[in-house]
């Protein structure tokens, strides 16, 4: 269907699928006529949990969504992060360890020993939550984004158990922001709070939720994604191919295949005509396998280079988290790589999709 065109009106979800790399990138990097907030354009009024999240930079277009951006920026930056290295490490050694301990034939399940947890961990670290409270707090955390990870269950009684997990976790943030305030310490919390005074407790709030929801699941895939990719390629990134390898998977088993913009005028592309209010769903799945961009867009290709893919978005709201996410990855697969020998042992028949209309993984993977 790219082929035909960049984009095609679906009249049953009524908007507009983006497919092609050209159209995708220029409305992700296009603020004014292409926003994030679909308030501004259509005056949706989400519900219960979804509120605060429109009051993050992920649904706010510029000026707006700098104000927090640029307070937070420096400390994802890739110098800033490398710091977690060894925590990453130590942490990926630690949950193999323990997942092949409890394991009677050497086979364990690569989402629940590694790539799931992992990234919870991390950002828990990073932002400085105890140790002794890390457990608690991942616990929440799983709940806020059960339903695309964990076991289906009746849609209303989830949905009440993930409104008390966010509340006790925004009330957890609360008091962490309150005591750094009094006490600083060497984490994100503290250099938040430090860098910017008048960020408002909404807003610092918001941030340290939204590190959650966009960061942790999205980790997970991309680990998963990448095991998935290299068994099937039958293939094991050396040290020097392994970050190289990796954006090829970001390309090939993109995690986040869509995001979603609202026009704020009319515009016209390909003759079509894109009229103020309208939904966009722009394909960043599509658009890596785009050939006019890619030769030979659907082979795995591990030392592609260059590759300017957008599996970590483009533009203004360009993924903040993307060196922690890289290294995470990298880490990770470097000590699965150093100290097992990892083979598929799962079929691909029996590979489940998560449940998520735009995130790219499998519920398990067993290795
Ligand atoms: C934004 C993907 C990991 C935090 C984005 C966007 C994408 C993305 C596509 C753009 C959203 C848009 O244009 O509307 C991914 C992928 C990840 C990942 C594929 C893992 C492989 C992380 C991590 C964090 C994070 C680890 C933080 C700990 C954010 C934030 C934004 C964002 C805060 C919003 C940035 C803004 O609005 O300026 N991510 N992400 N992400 N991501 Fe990530």
């Amino acid at each position: 269907r790219r082929a035909e065109s960049p984009l095609h009106w679906d009249p049953d979800r009524h908007c507009w699928d983006v497919f092609a790399y050209d159209e995708v990138k220029r409305m992700l990097g296009d603020d004014e006529s292409f926003s994030v907030n679909p308030r501004e354009a259509t005056g949706f009024q989400p519900a219960g949990e979804q509120t605060f999240l429109l009051e993050t930079m992920l649904f706010q277009d510029p000026p707006k969504h700098d104000r927090t951006r640029d307070v937070v920026d420096e400390f994802f930056r890739p110098s800033a992060v490398k710091s977690l290295e060894p925590f990453i490490a130590a942490e990926s050694q630690r949950l193999l360890a323990e997942a092949l301990d409890e394991s009677d034939d050497g086979v364990v399940d690569l989402v629940d020993a590694l790539a799931y947890p992992l990234p919870v961990i991390v950002i828990a670290k990073m932002l400085g939550v105890p140790a002794e409270d890390r457990e608690q707090f991942k616990q929440w955390s799983d709940t806020i984004v059960e339903g695309t990870a964990g076991e289906e269950e009746d849609a209303e009684a989830l949905q009440e158990r993930q409104m008390e997990a966010g509340m006790a976790l925004a009330n957890y943030f609360r008091d962490l922001v309150a005591k750094r305030r009094e006490e600083p310490r060497d984490d994100l919390v503290t250099s938040i709070v430090q860098a910017d005074e008048d960020l408002t407790e909404t807003e610092l709030l918001g941030f340290c939720m939204l590190l959650l929801i966009a960061g942790n699941i999205t980790t997970t895939n991309l680990i998963t994604n990448a095991v998935r990719t290299f068994g099937e390629q039958e293939y094991w990134p050396g040290e020097r191919q392994r970050d190289t390898a990796i954006e090829e998977v970001l390309r090939y088993r993109a995690p986040v295949q869509s995001m979603t913009r609202v026009a704020m005028e009319d515009v016209t592309v390909d003759g079509k005509t894109v009229e103020e209010g309208d939904t966009l769903v722009c394909w960043l799945g599509a658009a890596n396998r785009d050939g006019t961009q890619f030769a030979d867009p659907d082979t795995f290709v591990p030392d592609r280079r260059p590759n300017q893919h957008l599996g970590f978005g483009y533009g203004t709201h360009y993924c903040l988290g993307a060196p922690l996410a890289r290294l995470e990855a990298s880490v990770a697969l470097r000590e699965l790589g150093t100290e097992y020998e990892v083979r598929p042992a799962w079929e691909d028949d029996d590979l489940e999709p998560i449940e998520s209309s735009f995130l790219h993984g499998v519920r398990s993977l067993p290795v």
